[in-house]
């Protein structure tokens, strides 16, 4: 021991000495340190802020959502008043339809309709934007969660589910049960009337329009996808394989959710969608780590707080996990998978998580976490417009290690 160590020492009390020399060694600390600061770099870099500004970024994102709720109430309104189409409507209809707008529309996590808000604000940056301003983008963002909440309701009733967002499906409630199918087919008509009503004067009107047909079609030919592939599975588990899957998810997933919130705020600020093509992919990238996210926690996720239960097992569904199980398994292991995959009994889904389990495919998921992050990281820092590099990262930031 040191002269200095020494007379620290003969300061301490022995209990505490002991405590210290049970502590890791210093090297081991120090690194532990370095490791610990890199990551605080790091999510600092992510935040694109510093502590001291926090806290204003945190005031200002509680703002934004609440500008961003009410706004809903104001267009639930107009559709609900809407008289060149719904003049003769008894009092009746209307609480039906404002009952399944409230019951479909606002419930979720929202990242959809507040990146809309988020991006534009981006693309605005340094100039001043007024509230007519901002509430278009507030009625843009509306519209992916309106057409979110068209899509849920029609994909709980395909894929047989029982919950969402912490209540029944709206299909499961008794006085819904399949005319849920024209509730779903009707939120997707409020998407085109609200955006007739905000925007037909506006010069990127057919622009708009065009990306609002191409990411329906687009979405549902996704949907489409998923639920045929099914029985491309059920005949022989092996076909699926992760080229199909990425077919998949790049369209059921990623045009709406990723792309789509994007290129609205691109239209809004007078951009030409075709200068953005690049930016295009990198968006699609990142829907296909976010519907492999979705696939991960349908299994692994906790019900409480993804607030839905999985059913991609029973489903017979072409989810990521199955697709990795398919690569990896042994010959026993391939007999349990397809003797239990696609059925509903919970033994069967037991038998198949215990498989799922074994081949680790929880740590080949974070592996894959890891490397997806990384590489969208390095995508984003070669990004040359400033805007966009803070778009990308903010949406890096909103799903990276999510856990619902
Ligand atoms: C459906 O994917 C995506 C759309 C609704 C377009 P999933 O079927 O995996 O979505 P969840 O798990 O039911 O939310
Ligand atoms: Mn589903
Ligand atoms: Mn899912």
């Amino acid at each position: 021991m040191g002269a200095l160590a020494a007379s620290i020492a003969s300061h301490v009390p022995p209990g505490v000495l002991a405590s210290l020399a049970a502590l890791p060694n210093p090297g081991e600390l120090v690194r532990r340190a370095v490791r610990l600061e890199d990551e605080l770099r790091e999510l600092l870099r992510l935040n694109g802020r510093d502590g001291a500004t926090a806290e204003q970024g945190g005031n200002r994102a509680q703002q934004t959502r609440e500008r961003f709720l009410r706004a809903y109430e104001r267009l639930k309104s107009e559709l609900l008043d809407d008289r060149t189409f719904n003049f003769d409507f008894t009092d009746e209809t209307r609480q039906w339809v404002a009952k399944m707008m409230d019951y479909n529309v606002p419930g979720g996590k929202l990242n959809r309709g507040l990146s809309v808000i988020d991006s534009y604000m981006l693309l605005r940056e340094g100039t001043e934007v007024d509230d007519e301003d901002f509430y278009l983008a507030c009625v843009l963002g509306w519209c992916i969660e309106w057409l979110q909440a068209s899509a849920l309701v029609l994909d709980d009733i395909t894929d047989n589910a029982y919950t969402r967002r912490d209540n029944l499906c709206w299909y499961k409630l008794p006085t819904v049960g399949l005319s849920a199918i024209n509730d779903g087919v009707l939120l997707k008509c409020h998407v085109q009337a609200i955006i007739k009503r905000y925007f037909k004067e506006k010069f990127y009107f057919v622009d708009l329009m065009e990306l609002w047909n191409e990411i329906g079609l687009q979405t549902a030919m996704g949907q489409m996808l998923d639920l045929i592939t099914t029985h491309t599975g059920a005949k022989d588990l092996a076909r699926y394989k992760i080229q199909g899957y990425r077919r998949i998810v790049k369209y059921k997933t990623s045009y709406y959710s990723f792309y789509l919130p994007v290129a609205c705020a691109l239209l809004l600020n007078g951009a030409k969608l075709s200068d953005y093509v690049e930016l295009k992919n990198v968006l699609i990238e990142m829907g296909v780590y976010f519907q492999i996210q979705d696939d991960y926690l349908d299994c692994f996720g906790d019900p409480q707080v993804i607030g839905k239960v999985g059913t991609d097992i029973e489903d017979y569904k072409c989810s990521w996990l199955i697709v990795q199980a398919m690569e990896l398994a042994n010959e026993n292991e391939m007999k349990i998978l397809y003797e239990n995959y696609g059925k509903s009994s919970t033994e069967c889904v037991a038998a198949v998580k215990n498989v799922y389990k074994e081949l680790d495919l929880q740590d080949i998921f974070l592996e894959y976490e890891s490397r997806v992050y990384k590489h969208l990281v390095s995508t984003i820092d070669a990004e040359p417009d400033r805007a966009i590099r803070e778009i990308l990262k903010i949406f890096l930031k909103k799903i990276y290690r999510r856990k619902k």
